[in-house]
């Protein structure tokens, strides 16, 4: 079965599905590594050496060679991944998706230390990440929201969203 986490910069995808695939006992798998390992490059290089949609076009690629897999594995995928093309599409037909749901206030302080990786909120400081999140959280919410299991995460802590998620999973391959 493949597991792919799905939620917005900061929501814990990789933090959170690492300890996933530990508990299930699966492989981990991060998308952003992945686009790095194949470009030779930093996520920050290509955005600022080929553009966006570059990066965007390596993601879908990426994606698709996921279609094929038939290993347990959880993903945890890059921010924008679901919210271009028919990604969303692609990742719930090959496997599960867990939306991890964050508020914006909750997003900012788990992006304290990670801002400078990722170029499209490089060197913004909390007012204006704040702001920003809040502008564009909605519209990504929606793709988001299509995933086939959605955590609440605000005010939860990570053992919980681990075991609760695990439970789920559990649940879906008896059935
Ligand atoms: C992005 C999220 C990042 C990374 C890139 C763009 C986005 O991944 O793919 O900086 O558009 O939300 P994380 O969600 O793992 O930070």
């Amino acid at each position: 079965m493949i597991i792919f986490m799905v939620g917005y910069m900061g929501s814990g995808k990789t933090s959170l599905g690492k300890e996933l695939a530990r508990r299930l006992g699966y492989r981990f798998a991060d998308m952003d590594k992945l686009v790095e390992d194949k470009c030779g490059k930093t996520i920050s290089e290509i955005f600022a050496e080929k553009g966006e949609a570059y990066f965007r076009d390596c993601e879908r690629r990426m994606l698709e060679s996921f279609k094929d897999i038939r290993e347990d594995v959880v993903v945890a995928t890059g921010g924008g991944v679901p919210c271009f093309g028919n990604n969303m599409d692609v990742m719930k037909e090959a496997g599960v998706t867990v939306y991890l749901k964050m508020s914006p206030p909750k997003l900012v302080v788990r992006l304290e230390h990670g801002r400078d990786k990722r170029p499209i909120i490089r060197g913004m400081d909390d007012a204006q990440l704040l702001k920003f999140i809040e502008e564009k959280l909605p519209e990504r919410d929606a793709y988001y929201s299509r995933s086939a299991i959605v955590i609440d995460c605000d005010g939860r802590s990570d053992d919980y969203i681990v075991s609760h998620i695990a439970e789920i999973i559990s649940g879906l391959k008896t059935k």
